[in-house]
């Protein structure tokens, strides 16, 4: 019989971790709560790309007040492994001064991607800079950042789907799987 919790695609077979009812759930409260501490603030969501692109989406669509978004590309991983660096593949392109800005990611690991931009983000003279993100491995944190927003914490394992990646693929999946 068919293991509904498995996945089989492109010759690979994953396992359903977290199903996409509940990362809507969990999306939606992250939504109100944003809509709470921001009110009237029109925060700067600022998407970091690629992987962040479904929860920022989903983030956004359940977020009712004003606000706007803009996006960076960084890139930090190959493979299932950190290289230890980051690179900017598209960089900031808003003015952050007095803003309060809202970093959508899609997973904090190590905590040197956020370290990074937070960074380069406070010499701009934002009003705020938070991080909001879908997913935190707290085992991993190897950097000292404050996530303020996080939906899920996991254990260390690699997680693909809604938005991450193994090596390009299963960003397209709706709900998240693990690899093994
Ligand atoms: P950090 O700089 O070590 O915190 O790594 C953060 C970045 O690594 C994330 O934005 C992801 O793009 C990627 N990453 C870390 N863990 C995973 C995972 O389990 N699956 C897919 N991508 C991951
Ligand atoms: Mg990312």
């Amino acid at each position: 019989m068919k293991d509904p919790d498995k996945l089989s695609i492109g010759g690979k077979t994953l396992s359903l971790f977290i199903d996409s009812e509940e990362i809507k759930r969990r999306v939606n409260l992250l939504a109100q709560r944003l809509e709470n501490d921001f009110k009237g603030r029109n925060p700067l969501f600022l998407c970091v790309l690629n992987g962040a692109f479904m929860f920022a989406g989903d983030l956004l669509r359940a977020f009712h007040d004003n606000c706007e978004i803009s996006f960076v590309k960084l890139s930090s991983y190959e493979g299932e492994n950190t290289t230890g660096y980051v690179k900017t593949l598209i960089g900031l392109n808003v003015d952050v001064k007095d803003r309060y800005v809202i970093i959508v990611e899609d997973i904090v690991d190590t905590g040197l991607t956020m370290l990074q931009l937070v960074d380069q983000l406070r010499k701009k003279a934002p009003a705020d800079v938070k991080i909001a993100t879908l997913f935190m491995k707290p085992e991993k944190l190897q950097h000292d950042v404050e996530v303020e927003y996080h939906c899920f914490d996991i254990p260390n394992r690699f997680i693909v789907g809604y938005g991450l990646d193994c090596d390009g693929l299963y960003r397209n999946l709706p709900a998240i799987y693990t690899m093994d």
